[in-house]
Parts: C-alpha cells; structure tokens; sequence
C-alpha cells in the first residue's frame, strides 16, 4: 500500500497525536506519521511521540519574534524535508497566514473541540455549557485561511448531560476526537474525500451523520 507521509503539529499534550500514532501502527492503515512538529519545546507530546520512536523537531515559534513568515517558512522547509504528503494539526495553538494554509490546501486537517459551525475559537466547553446546548461534539476539518471554517470531513456527538462540569464534558469530546481523527486521516490518505463547492464528499456522497 502506499502509505501517505503524514506530519502531526502539535503545541501541548499531544493526546490527538498518540491516538493518530496508535492508528497507524495498523499495517493497514494508509498513513504513517513520519513526523511530530511542535512550536513549543516543552510540549508534552513530544516525549510521547519519542517514546513511540516517531522524529521530532521542534520550530520554536518565539525565536521568530513576530515574523510569522519566517516562522512559516521555517516549518515548511522540515515539512519538505521530511517529504511530507498530510499535515494534521492537533492543538497547534498558532494561527496560520493564508500563504502556507495555501501550499496545504486540500492536505491539511484540524481538529476542533465543538460541531463546528457552532463555537470556532478557544473555551468550547465552557460556552456550550453556558449556552445550555444538548449536544456538543468534535470537529475535524479541512483548514482554510479564516480559523477553524473549512469542508468538514468527520463530526463526533456527544450529549451533555445534567451536572457536567467543563472538565467532565471536555473528558467525552476528548474520546470522541480521539476516535473521528484516525477515522478522517484514513478518508483521506485513502484518497476518498473530495472537496465540492466548499464540502466534502466521501465516496462521492455527503458526509454520512456520526454513529450515536
Ligand atoms: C483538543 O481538544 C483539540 O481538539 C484542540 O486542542 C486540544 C488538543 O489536545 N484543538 P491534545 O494536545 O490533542 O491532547
């Protein structure tokens, strides 16, 4: 099989990276992470990712200052070395410019901790709790120059239940993310999403709703 070469970027704990390196420990599975890229050194899911005997690098983003740019421009040249086909982030907490969300286009994923379109941004939990929705969820999508929009590839239900603290509901998104990132990387390395008119098909159909 032709395994797409797939980078992972990552700002902290790294749990969406691990389950995507667990995925395609899968002989089967239609990518391999090649690479765990992080703008922090202390990043926790850096020692994970060592400890899966996955390369790291780390492009430290202070040392750019404000030159997002240069910032950029240094993490595509380790994206080019590393041969890169897919780039997923996962709680890569910098803002991308329009430029190199533009060299990935159709190629690079995100993960969102809410059913996209409802609550872009950062503190999920806490707003959908103090919107007082039923249902909360995971987002994974293509990522377009305007933040967390994009065709999306893969949603993941949760329901939020009476006494839910921020912490207990951000606990079952967390799995579900866990479970729709693998699941999304999978569609694509297998070349089975296209993006339509702004929306993803699979296999030629809409998304299909999540399993509940
Ligand atoms: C996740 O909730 C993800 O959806 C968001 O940032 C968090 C990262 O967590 N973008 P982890 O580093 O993958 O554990």
């Amino acid at each position: 099989m032709d395994h797409k070469r797939v980078a992972v970027l990552i700002s902290g704990r790294g749990s969406n990276m691990a389950a995507l390196i667990d995925a395609a420990k899968d002989k089967n599975y239609p990518a391999e992470i090649a690479l765990v890229l992080s703008n922090r050194p202390e990043a926790g899911g850096l020692l994970v990712a060592r400890a899966a005997k996955i390369s790291t690098e780390i492009v430290d983003h202070v040392a750019f200052r404000n030159d997002r740019d240069a910032f950029e421009r240094a993490v595509q040249a380790v994206l080019e070395r590393y041969r890169i086909d897919i780039v997923c982030l996962a709680g890569f907490m910098r803002l991308l410019t329009g430029n190199f969300v533009e060299k990935w286009q159709g190629r690079m994923l995100n993960i969102h901790p809410a059913l996209l379109p409802a609550f872009k941004g950062l503190d999920t939990h806490k707003r959908a709790l103090d919107a007082g929705v039923s249902v909360h969820g995971a987002t994974v999508h293509f990522v377009v120059p305007e933040m967390d929009s994009g065709p999306i590839i893969a949603q993941g239900v949760v329901g939020v239940l009476p006494g839910d603290t921020e912490e207990m509901l951000a606990a079952r998104v967390l799995e579900v993310e866990h479970r729709i990132y693998p699941l999304a990387l999978k569609l694509l390395a297998e070349g089975r999403v296209q993006i339509v008119g702004g929306q993803c098909l699979i296999d030629g159909a809409p998304v299909p709703p999540p399993a509940s």
